[in-house]
């Protein structure tokens, strides 16, 4: 979500127009318009995926997931710095994606059992694992001892005597990083800051170097560094930068009372532009990690999810009808609503946090028409149920396609299935190959496991 400017799919600001179509494809370098094939993803006309798996169907770019990756970690060598890649897998956890990132040598933060357990199904080592997450529960803790995962992120006093307690069952030792509340505001949409004092996550930052102390004395338990994470969707240094000097301040404060601090797990949250809007660089974020942590000879990790996957996916769906509205010239909209086969239960992002995704269209004929407002919506039962409204789109009719742009994070892992849709099918393109990652799921899925109680009348 764009926070600077603040235009908001329900609150368009007319001061920062939006991109154009033409704009929008410029600035995404896996995406070209052809003449006669349309829209492109890595060389690929998005008309023959749709023509093959149907709508709405996730594409992915595996060259995007891969260049990225590879410019992030670029960016930490360069700065110096003894960096490691962990992939926030929550942004998008199909199997076919940590296996890509895993190649890379990545490793990934875990946040569940389930993504712990996803993680190992798709080949990541436990030694390449983090765990974080607010409230682990007693299972999910005996997981990652038995799993012998990297590093156990732990958020509180009353989690840490948890994870002693189950670790000394175990006969285990825990290596523990504990995450601090630095009481920095990310300046992001306020449904993902997660570093401010009110926030439920992290140990505030006044208590962090008594309870770093008590964690040593702690059977089980070896207290390996710090880990914070300020919140998503970050599209300035400067939270990143107080955050990071609080924590280095931290390290030295444990370090003259005789701790070890070994390692600094930085979080993710790096943004990406949405909307066009300024974003941060990987330059610019490594640098913010160096200037605060350099000298300190720490092992630095990082837990980027969005960054690497957002602009690496869009969401292929095909327009059902055109509905005209005399009452909807006269608002804020269009004067149509182009209705989708996709919906909010596939993108919750628009509906969840006033989200801008760039929509485009796929066809060649359609991009070339002339633009003009328009509410773009899928068929669910809510309002809150519209990507955009008032979104400059060229005139589109029942078949025609639109991509709607950077939807590779938070998207298919946050899809349900209300009103009885199925999960749409996933696709990854490489190398101009385009493989079915994920089927689209069978209507009778959605009921096979349910059970009906026999009936007492
Ligand atoms: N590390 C921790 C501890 C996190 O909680 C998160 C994200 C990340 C790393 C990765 O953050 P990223 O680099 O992707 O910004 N569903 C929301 C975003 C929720 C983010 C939750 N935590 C959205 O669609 O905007």
């Amino acid at each position: 979500m764009a926070t600077q400017p603040a235009q908001t799919v329900e609150d368009p600001d007319p001061t920062y127009p939006d991109p154009t179509g033409a704009e929008l494809i410029a600035a995404r370098p896996s995406l070209a318009m052809h003449a006669m094939d349309g829209l492109l993803l890595d060389g690929v006309p998005l008309n023959r995926v749709a023509d093959g798996f149907g709508t709405p169907t996730w594409v992915y770019s595996a060259a995007t997931m891969r260049t990225r990756y590879r410019a992030l970690t670029h960016a930490l060598g360069a700065a110096g710095l003894d960096a490691h890649v962990h992939y926030a897998m929550k942004a998008n956890d199909r199997l076919a994606i940590l296996r890509l990132f895993g190649r890379e040598g990545a490793g990934v933060d875990v946040v569940s059992g389930g993504e712990l357990l996803r993680a190992r199904a798709a080949g990541i080592p436990g030694d390449r694992i983090v765990f974080s997450g607010v409230g682990k529960s007693v299972a999910e803790l005996r997981l990652a001892l038995a799993e012998d995962i990297a590093q156990i992120n732990v958020e509180s006093a009353e989690e840490l005597a948890m994870l002693s307690a189950v670790a000394a069952d175990m006969n285990r030792t825990a290596r523990v990083a504990l995450r601090v509340n630095p009481d920095v505001d990310a300046g992001t949409h306020a449904k993902i800051s997660t570093g401010r004092a009110q926030d439920k996550f992290g140990i505030p930052y006044a208590d962090a170097a008594a309870l770093y102390a008590h964690a040593a004395t702690l059977p089980g338990i070896r207290p390996v560094g710090l880990a914070v994470h300020i919140g998503s969707q970050v599209l300035s240094m400067a939270p990143y930068r107080a955050a990071y000097s609080r924590i280095a301040e931290l390290v030295r404060t444990l370090r003259a009372s005789g701790h070890a601090v070994e390692t600094v797990d930085c979080g993710g949250g790096l943004g990406i532009p949405y909307r066009g809007e300024p974003a941060a660089s990987p330059a610019a974020l490594a640098g913010a990690i160096a200037g605060a942590l350099h000298n300190l000879d720490l092992r630095v990790v990082i837990e980027p999810g969005r960054w690497l996957v957002g602009p690496a996916g869009v969401m292929l769906a095909s327009v059902i009808l055109v509905k005209q509205t005399a009452n909807l010239a006269k608002q804020a909209g269009g004067a149509r609503f182009i209705v989708l086969d996709a919906a909010m239960n596939d993108l919750i992002r628009p509906a969840m946090y006033d989200a801008w995704h760039g929509i485009v269209p796929v066809g060649a004929v359609e991009a070339a028409g002339v633009p003009t407002p328009a509410d773009v919506v899928g068929p669910i039962c809510e309002t809150g149920d519209t990507f955009a409204r008032g979104r400059l789109l060229p005139p589109m009719g029942p078949n025609s396609r639109v991509a709607i742009l950077d939807a590779g994070a938070y998207g298919s892992v946050m899809s349900s299935t209300y009103n009885a849709r199925p999960a749409a099918a996933e696709v990854m393109i490489d190398g101009g190959e385009i493989a079915l990652i994920r089927p689209r799921q069978a209507i009778e899925a959605l009921w096979a496991d349910e059970h009906i109680p026999k009936s007492r009348e």
